[in-house]
C-alpha cells in the first residue's frame, strides 16, 4: 500500500502547489491563529475520495473532518496540508502527511514536502527513505552542538502552558532552535539527521502519525516528556536522534 500512499500524497501535493501564491479564502477555525483554506479541504477530498473508492472498508481520520469507520482494521490518518499558516502567507514550507494504522499500530507513513518535491516514507521494520535514499538520524551526543526544532499550539495565548520557559531553556542549552511551521516536516528533519531533536505540545494524530514512524524507522526515539512511549493521541512529543533524548528530558524537567 505504500506506493498508493506515496502516489496520492504527490497528487494532493500537486494540487497544493498549483494553488500556492494565489488568493485564498481563509477561514478561522478555533481562533484567528488557526486557519483553514479551500486548498486544505480540496486536498483532503482528493485523498479521501481515493481511499473510499479503492479501500472502501478502511477507516479515515482526517483534520478537516472526513471520518469513516474509525474502528476498522486499517485506519488512514491524514493531514491534507500541514503548515497552513505558511501556505496562506506564501512561505514555501508545508506538507501532506498520511499515516496508515493496522489494528492501532502505525505500519506506514508518508510526508510529502510539497515545494521541494521530496517524499519521506517509512514502513514498519523496513527503514525510512527520503525519495529513494535510506535515511538515518544523526549521531550527535552533545546537546550544545545540536539544532532543535519546535512549534507552538494555536491556543498559546489562552493556554501558554510552559511554552516560553521551555523555549528559553533550550536556547541556553542548544546551538540553535528553529520553528518551521509544519510538524510533519519537523519529524522528517530529525529522521534525516538535520535536526537533533523536536519537541512540541498539543499536536493532533494527523500531525504526528506518519512522522513518528519515519523518525523511529530512521533510528530515532519518540516519547512524551517523561520518556514514556506514546500513541498518536499523545499531547507531548519529544522526537530525537536518541542520543540526546535524556538530555532534552532533563531540560524539559527543569522548567
Ligand atoms: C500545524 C503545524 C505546526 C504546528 C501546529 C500544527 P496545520 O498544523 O504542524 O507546525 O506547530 O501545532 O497544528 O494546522 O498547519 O495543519
Ligand atoms: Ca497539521
Ligand atoms: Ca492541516
Amino acid at each position: 500500500m505504500i506506493d498508493d500512499i506515496i502516489q496520492i500524497s504527490k497528487e494532493a501535493g500537486e494540487l497544493i502547489r498549483n494553488a500556492f501564491g494565489k488568493t485564498h479564502s481563509i477561514e478561522f477555525k478555533t481562533n484567528e491563529l488557526n486557519l483553514v483554506t479551500e486548498t486544505d479541504k480540496a486536498s483532503e477530498k482528493l485523498i479521501t475520495d481515493f481511499i473510499r473508492k479503492k479501500y472502501p472498508s478502511h477507516g479515515i481520520l482526517a483534520e478537516e473532518g472526513s471520518e469513516a469507520n474509525r474502528s476498522a482494521e486499517y485506519l488512514w490518518v491524514i493531514d491534507p496540508l500541514d503548515g497552513t499558516t505558511n501556505f496562506a502567507h506564501g512561505l514555501p514550507i508545508f506538507s501532506v502527511s498520511i499515516g496508515l494504522q493496522k489494528n492501532g499500530e502505525t505500519i506506514a507513513g508518508v510526508v510529502y514536502d510539497v515545494m521541494r518535491d521530496v517524499v519521506f516514507s517509512a514502513e514498519r521494520n523496513s527503514g525510512s527513505f527520503e525519495n529513494e535514499k535510506k535515511i538515518n538520524v544523526n549521531k550527535n551526543v552533545n546537546l550544545g552542538h545540536g539544532m532543535l526544532v519546535t512549534g507552538f499550539p494555536y491556543d498559546i495565548r489562552e493556554n501558554p502552558d510552559k511554552a516560553f520557559e521551555r523555549f528559553i531553556e533550550f536556547l541556553k542549552h542548544a546551538r540553535a532552535i528553529r520553528r518551521l511551521g509544519s510538524a510533519a516536516i519537523d519529524f522528517c528533519y530529525v529522521a534525516n539527521g538535520v535536526f537533533d531533536g523536536f519537541w512540541e505540545v498539543s499536536l493532533h494524530p494527523w500531525d504526528l502519525c506518519a512522522g513518528k514512524l519515519i523518525v523511529e524507522e530512521a533510528g530515532g526515539l519518540v516519547t512524551n516528556f517523561d520518556g514514556k512511549p506514546i500513541n498518536i493521541y499523545s499531547k507531548q512529543i519529544l522526537a530525537t536522534n536518541s542520543f540526546i533524548h535524556q538530555k532534552m528530558i532533563d531540560v524539559l524537567d527543569s522548567v
